[in-house]
């Protein structure tokens, strides 16, 4: 096993996409940032750089950290975050998993700019993919280029008030020809494949709030692996991905020779109604020419490196995918519900039954705003918040991050409440009536805010039910958890109904996910094993609602055994938040 090592310095950079320069906060200059690749087994250093006037934590998506909570990269829950100025090093072993998972900052709304691919294959020599090995592997990062400044967004989102859009989606960081400047038309991301080749592509959806339909004409996938867990081989013309997770799917170079878009669709819910898509990019899948014709062809498009607006290219016709509705949440249903993991020799069994079990409802509902008495929800002195039954998360003010207070038994971890295992009996969830209108009507559940957390015993299984609210919009809801991954054992519309729905639980190939889709005004039942060790965050993948408090804190209590415990913090670079850190030489 390697030591796979990268300096991530974070700086601010000026780039110009639809005629405009924006300031954006990047990796090393690049946009998405630089892909870390590893075998399974290999050790990862990195060094954080933070050149930014921002305060930096970076969070390895999907990563177990298992007996290492301290790398997990989440700002007051696991670490101080890095000021400017100041270095970090993040230290881990990846272990157990295969596959495409990604990095990204965990501080507001800077993940938009501040993320990249974390790729893992099969250990070195040990072993290889359990399907055809691939002629080329290919990250296709789903993204969003927004005008607005990201730390403002956050700040709209924070204060519940917000109605805004990117302007526009990225693949690779491109922007692809549907967004011109001055009427250029420009190209996008670009993948030149060879007639009968395979290609795996390792595709993420880093945007902060769009489920995504991927697609590319005249082709088909096949699905592999899902959240860094192979699925049985699953054929489909159409990729779901939601925000924070990652599907790895082959395709064959089987078509005509000719050019193809590859087109990546942001769904909206049905209501409200928006009929302009919230964005749609495209790239180009392009076969080459080479051995078919012999007639001087015409030069390729300029260099597709670099960050900005592209090279223009020739105006090439390529040809379009029929895409699905926008508002059409059934192929992402479809999608998810098709998958089961892979059976393969050596992997954890699904636990027959669970020691606990919540239910737990995704929804909003409204507070008054700090100091302020307000009679009725709506009202000027009311703020909408996300809630996990009806309660709305909030850091507690700690001195010190929850991961270190619970290691040293402090008096901080009082500040915390703990998150009830079902809703309120007297909380209203079902009822249509309680979707909000318009950002300032409707009729919303009066709510408080907490510093939820649920503490489990060493290796308790814990069964969820998440269930998605008529409260929430009409929005699904990507549930992440930190630290472990899920069995996903079923989904269903409507109301989730024990009787019922136990029966559809698949306990014997249920696909492992660390973030998992709960359908609009539907539900999705998760077993795990709460066996690692520390603080773990337990949030929605949407921006919008984990910073409107769609959050958790799961904290898995030390076993008995050795190697069942939270080892000491990585003492040198473990500082108290008063800013002790090493200064950048
Ligand atoms: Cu990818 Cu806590 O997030």
């Amino acid at each position: 096993a390697a030591v796979v090592e990268h300096t991530f310095v974070v700086s601010q950079m000026n780039v110009r996409h639809l005629c405009k320069e924006t300031l954006v906060t990047v990796v090393n200059g690049q946009l998405p940032g630089p892909a870390i690749e590893v075998n399974e087994g290999d050790s990862v250093v990195v060094h954080v750089v933070n050149k930014s006037p921002h305060n930096i934590t970076i969070h390895w998506h999907g990563l177990k950290q298992r007996l290492n909570c301290w790398a997990d990269g989440v700002p007051m829950i696991t670490q101080c975050p890095i000021p400017p100025n100041y270095n970090f090093t993040y230290r881990f072993d990846v272990a157990d998993q295969e596959g495409t998972l990604w990095w990204h900052a965990h501080v507001t709304c800077l993940r938009a700019t501040l993320h990249g691919a974390f790729i893992i294959r099969p250990r070195t020599g040990a072993s290889s993919y359990p399907f055809p090995k691939p002629d080329k592997e290919v990250p296709i990062i789903i993204g969003e280029w927004w005008e607005l400044d990201l730390d403002e967004l956050d700040r709209r989102m924070v204060d519940g008030d917000f109605d805004d859009n990117p302007s526009g989606g990225t693949m690779n960081g491109k922007l692809g020809d549907l967004y011109s400047c001055s009427g250029a038309k420009k190209e996008g991301f670009v993948l030149d494949v060879e007639p009968g080749k395979t290609y795996l592509l390792r595709v993420i959806n880093a945007v902060l709030f769009s489920e995504c339909y991927l697609k590319i004409a005249g082709h088909k996938f096949t699905v592999v692996a899902a959240d860094a867990n192979y699925v049985s081989p699953y054929s489909t013309d159409v990729i779901t991905i939601a925000p924070g997770e990652t599907v790895d799917a082959l395709v064959v170079a089987d078509a005509p020779p000719g050019r193809y878009y590859i087109t990546a669709l942001a769904t909206q819910p049905p209501k409200p109604d928006l009929q302009v898509p919230k964005f749609v990019t495209r790239g180009i899948v392009q076969y080459s020419t080479s051995q078919s014709s012999g007639n001087g062809t015409a030069p390729p498009c300029s260099s597709h490196e670099g960050v900005g607006d592209e090279a223009p290219c020739v105006d090439e016709p390529a040809v379009a995918p029929e895409m699905p509705d926008q508002h059409d949440t059934m192929p992402s249903y479809y999608f998810h519900g098709n998958l089961t993991s892979l059976n393969r020799t050596g992997l954890p069994p699904v636990p027959s039954r669970a020691d606990e079990s919540m239910f737990v409802t995704l929804g909003v509902g409204s507070v008054c705003r700090r100091g302020q008495s307000c009679k009725r929800s709506g009202s000027k002195e009311s703020i909408i918040v996300a809630t996990m039954n009806n309660l709305s998360f909030q850091l507690p003010t700690t001195t010190m991050p929850l991961l270190e207070a619970h290691y040293h038994r402090t008096g901080d971890m009082d500040a915390l409440q703990e998150l009830p295992d079902r809703p309120p009996a007297t909380f209203n969830f079902t009822d249509r009536a309680l979707i909000p209108r318009g950002p300032k009507e409707g009729r919303l559940e009066p709510t408080s805010r907490g510093s939820l957390a649920r503490r489990f015993r060493h290796g308790t299984v814990v069964d969820i039910v998440f269930q998605s609210t008529a409260m929430m919009q009409s929005d699904s809801n990507p549930m992440h958890l930190h630290g472990h991954d899920m069995f996903v054992l079923a989904q269903g519309v409507g109301n989730y109904d024990a009787e019922r729905d136990v029966a559809k639980y698949n306990l014997v190939n249920p696909p492992v996910r660390n973030t998992v889709l709960v359908p609009r005004i539907g539900w999705t039942a998760v077993r795990f094993v709460a066996d690692n060790p520390g603080v773990w965050y337990v949030h929605c993948h949407y921006e919008f609602h984990l910073s409107m408090g769609m959050a958790a804190i799961f904290i898995v209590e030390d076993g008995p055994t050795e190697g069942t415990s939270l080892p000491a913090p990585p003492s040198s670079e473990f500082l108290p938040c008063n800013h002790a850190h090493r200064l950048v030489p």
